[in-house]
């Protein structure tokens, strides 16, 4: 599968890691030792929360956000698998 370029800013870190487009963008963060949050990955909790600044993902699962926080770019990402080759998260604006 392709790869994606994922910048992930948590805590005021920008990280830029080599992702997979078959992979969430949290398992990605994951994999990569970013220090993303989360609790559930199952699309419950919404600790991973964050927001799509740049590129373009598909939610597999969705039992949180609303139409409109979906419109303002906010993303749970693990449930996010990106559909586009440059994805920027920032996991502080939200
Ligand atoms: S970790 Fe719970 S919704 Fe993503």
């Amino acid at each position: 599968m392709g790869s994606v370029k994922i910048t992930f800013k948590v805590d005021g870190v920008e990280t830029t890691i080599d992702g997979e487009m078959n992979k969430t963008i949290l398992d990605s963060a994951i994999e990569n030792d970013i220090d993303a949050p989360y609790s559930c990955r199952g699309g419950a909790c919404a600790t991973c929360i964050g927001k799509l600044k740049s590129g373009t993902v598909e939610l597999e699962q969705n039992y949180i956000l609303t139409d409109s926080e979906i419109e303002e770019g906010l993303i749970i990402t693990c449930q996010a698998f990106p559909t586009s080759e440059n994805i920027y998260v920032d996991a502080d604006d939200i």
